[in-house]
């Protein structure tokens, strides 16, 4: 049976000190949430040996927001999967559409990057979605589809078991727009059945499937009802501890 998992994306927010806080109380309020609901939090680079510290002893696992393509050496600026792991991390998210879109990112790098953090033993949550062009032109499920194919069809199956999947449509992304239930649902399950394509029933039926884009404590309920998603990647109301842990408890 695959997992449910409730993961937050802090993107850049926070200092140092109000990240530890965040993550303190989160860590504090996890264990209201039932044993078979994952949790993760992804705070800034800055931010990640403070936080591992401030999670200890709680359920509460920790991702970097993004990783290098290249190993180490001289790529100024960069963070590798080692340093993450080192940092106390067992996640990485990739892909995400603010990457994509304001720091091209694109589904080459992705294969590159999943392999490094697939090496390094970190689990990936890869992030998928369409904009509101793309949506409005009925191109959603091919965009869904293509970014899916480039990056995920380059793995195995036992690579499959450490990559959770997120839906995120753009448009919903901080915007207060969120996917209506069943715009979700459809999109996961064409997901779920491109991976079925490649992988087999089995491999797609154990994969983590997470919707992202404005999901807050009063719609959590309805978009995790449905079967084919599996929780969800939080950006805004991540950052309020309550809001957080409400999400957790919306299975
Ligand atoms: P919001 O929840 O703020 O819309 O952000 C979603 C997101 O991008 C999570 O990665």
């Amino acid at each position: 049976m695959r997992k449910k998992i409730v993961a937050g994306n802090w993107k850049m927010n926070t200092t140092v000190a109000e990240g530890v806080e965040l993550a303190k109380a989160v860590a504090a309020a996890s264990s209201q949430v039932p044993s078979q609901v994952g949790l993760v939090v992804a705070p800034p680079f800055t931010h990640l040996v403070s936080v591992a510290e401030a999670l200890k002893g709680s359920k509460v696992e920790l991702s970097a927001q993004n990783c290098a393509d290249k190993e180490k050496g001289a790529y100024t600026g960069e963070v590798a999967v080692n340093m993450l792991t080192s940092a106390g991390c067992q996640w990485t998210i990739l892909g995400h559409s603010e990457r994509r879109q304001y720091y091209g990112e694109t589904d080459e790098k992705l294969v590159e990057k999943t392999k490094l953090a697939l090496a390094a033993g970190l689990g990936v949550i890869l992030c998928v979605g369409e904009n509101l062009d793309e949506r409005e032109a009925g191109k959603h499920f091919d965009v869904v589809t293509a970014q899916i194919k480039n990056v995920l069809y380059n793995f195995t199956e036992a690579d499959m078991a450490k990559v959770v999947v997120a839906y995120e449509p753009v448009w919903a992304i901080g915007t207060g727009k969120t996917a209506t239930a069943e715009q979700a649902e459809e999109i996961h399950a064409c997901i779920r059945k491109v991976l079925a394509d490649k992988f087999g029933a089995k491999v797609a039926d154990d994969t983590t499937i997470l919707y992202g884009g404005s999901c807050k404590p009063s719609n959590a309920k309805e978009l995790f009802a449905q079967p084919d998603i599996d929780g969800g990647l939080i950006g805004g109301a991540a950052l309020k501890a309550d809001d957080f842990i409400q999400i957790a408890l919306s299975f």
